[in-house]
């Protein structure tokens, strides 16, 4: 197990959980990893890319906005963080795209 995914479980179990940021579906970590994302992203921090849980509080109660967001992330863009450009992630596929950027809408 690498230890993004133990990390989470750790945090489950622990007494300091209430204190930790709530735990992350390992599998979709996983997915993230397959697809490249983490290369740029995490779900707590900013790296090169936004972290995920503030994707998901700018766009919350905004549905309509995951279509667009999927699109982006296949085709790559910018302007919305920062200076910085998200190259594309075709080899990812659409699928997963749909899959990960759902998931990360939904981030508490
Ligand atoms: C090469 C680095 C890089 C990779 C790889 C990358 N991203 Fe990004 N991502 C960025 C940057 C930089 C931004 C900010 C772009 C902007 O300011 O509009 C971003 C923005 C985003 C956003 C928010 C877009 C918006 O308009 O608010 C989402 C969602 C996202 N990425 C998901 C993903 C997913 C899912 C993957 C993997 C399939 C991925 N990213 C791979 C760098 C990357």
């Amino acid at each position: 197990m690498n230890p993004k995914t133990l990390i989470p479980c750790l945090a489950l179990l622990s007494p300091m959980a209430l204190a930790a940021p709530p735990p992350v579906d390992p599998a979709m970590l996983e997915l993230a990893d397959q697809s490249r994302c983490l290369t740029c992203h995490d779900v707590d921090e900013t790296l090169r890319g936004p972290a995920w849980r503030d994707v998901a509080r700018r766009y919350r109660g905004k549905p309509e906005v995951e279509e667009i967001l999927v699109t982006k992330v296949y085709e790559g863009g910018g302007g919305a963080w920062g200076n910085d450009y998200m190259s594309a992630n075709k080899r990812a596929g659409m699928d997963n795209i749909r899959i990960l950027v759902r998931w990360i809408l939904t981030l508490p």
